[in-house]
């Protein structure tokens, strides 16, 4: 039989979160087992507003608009003028499906709209979708460099690449290494070379130091600010997210989205609209994701790991006492029953990191401290 799939063709690679199955097993071994610290999944109760906002069926009737219900519009602009200070219509904003969806989906629809370009920058230690995007518009990914403290290199962008480029994705507070971004320079960078930039903000609300910072607070020509309820609001599970910016790019976005049928369900449009307009269990969220960063940055003192608190965003980024991430992510296994991502995740700078994330229940957290305790005992 002769297949149709050309040999050359699109093979998609291992899912880059998965972590090794010997190390699952060591740190299974231990009395109570595993502990993932590993990916960055909320752990804590669904908002009440949230629970109260899904009991209301009504809205699962009707197609859901996929720019999003004029409701969640309206709290995605109240949630901008009050959170950062950014006063925006209705109409330069528009919903998708959670976020990875859109970061993975946008190199294609800005490749359709400028074929003449075809390369996606992005932070060379980054969430891996925003090279994965690159390459399913059949793209290329160039990395551009982090500095010392974490923030995205401009400078050393060749300016070839640049011209080339479709968008800049930045990522402020950025995972895995929780640095903040000059975003005004970022905007200015783009606007110079007219390379869209496209500024992941989904962790703004557990910016550590100074206030949340977002591109758009930096005028809305050329960019794009891409938020989630993923993090914010414990609500991986219900899909919403949201982009903001510049007119022309967010209509296009809006209309192309809405021929390739993304629509966020209605009840979640509806609970997501309630999420945003509530303030008070994202203050509740971001004190316990801080006791746990300073909980973990103590335990791994102990097991003589030394973390540094991040300047936004709920994981540690830890460097290697020996500069061998595989033997660190093999130690915190052993030792506390602990899985952690090798910084390689992230794009091959992380070699010699590892990221561990703070979402841990407060009863797990307790059980990861008593066994670094015993350890040191
Ligand atoms: C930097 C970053 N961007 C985007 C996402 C996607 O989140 P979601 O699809 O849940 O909105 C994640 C998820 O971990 C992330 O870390």
């Amino acid at each position: 039989m002769t297949s149709a799939v050309d040999p050359g063709g699109f093979v998609p690679p291992p899912y880059p979160f998965d972590v090794p199955p010997e190390v699952r097993e060591m740190a299974a071994a231990l009395p109570g087992g595993v502990i993932d610290l590993s990916r960055g999944v909320p752990c804590d109760p669904v908002p009440e507003v949230v629970v109260s906002a899904l009991a209301e069926p009504d809205s699962a009737r009707p197609y859901p608009p996929s720019v999003g219900t004029p409701d969640l519009l309206d709290a995605v602009v109240d949630w901008c003028s009050r959170r950062i200070e950014v006063s925006l219509d209705a109409e330069q904003v528009g919903a998708c499906v959670g976020t990875k969806e859109l970061v993975s989906g946008l190199p294609h629809l800005l490749r359709l709209r400028n074929p003449e370009r075809d390369t996606v920058l992005h932070p060379a230690m980054a969430y891996p979708t925003y090279a994965m995007g690159a390459v399913l518009a059949g793209c290329r990914a160039v990395p551009v460099p982090l500095d010392d403290e974490w923030r995205i290199d401009l400078s050393a962008v060749d300016e070839d690449d640049a011209a080339r480029a479709l968008c800049l994705w930045v990522n402020t507070p950025g995972n895995p290494a929780g640095g903040l971004d000059d975003l005004g320079e970022a905007a200015r960078w783009g606007r110079e070379r007219g390379v869209p930039v496209l500024s992941d903000e989904c962790y703004v609300e557990f910016t550590w130091s100074g206030p949340p910072r977002s591109i758009l607070q930096h005028g809305v020509e050329g960019v794009l600010a891409v938020h989630s309820l993923s993090k914010r609001s414990n609500l991986a599970g219900l899909r919403v997210g949201f982009y903001a910016g510049d007119p022309d790019l967010v209509w296009y976005l809006r209309e192309t989205r809405r021929h390739q049928g993304f629509l966020i369900p209605g009840p979640a449009q509806v609970a997501g609209a309630a999420a945003l307009r509530d303030q008070a269990h994202v203050q509740v969220q971001a004190a316990r994701y801080r006791r746990r960063l300073d909980a973990l940055v103590e335990i791994l003192g102990v097991v003589g790991v030394e973390a540094g608190m991040p300047e936004g965003g709920f994981y540690l980024w830890v460097e290697a006492p020996d500069g061998n991430h595989m033997s660190l992510v093999r130690q915190l296994a052993s030792e506390l029953g602990v899985l952690v991502s090798p910084g390689t995740v992230f794009g091959p700078d992380g070699v010699g990191w590892v990221r561990v994330a703070a979402v841990v229940s407060d009863d797990d957290l307790e059980v990861v401290r008593r066994r670094a305790d015993s350890l040191s005992n």
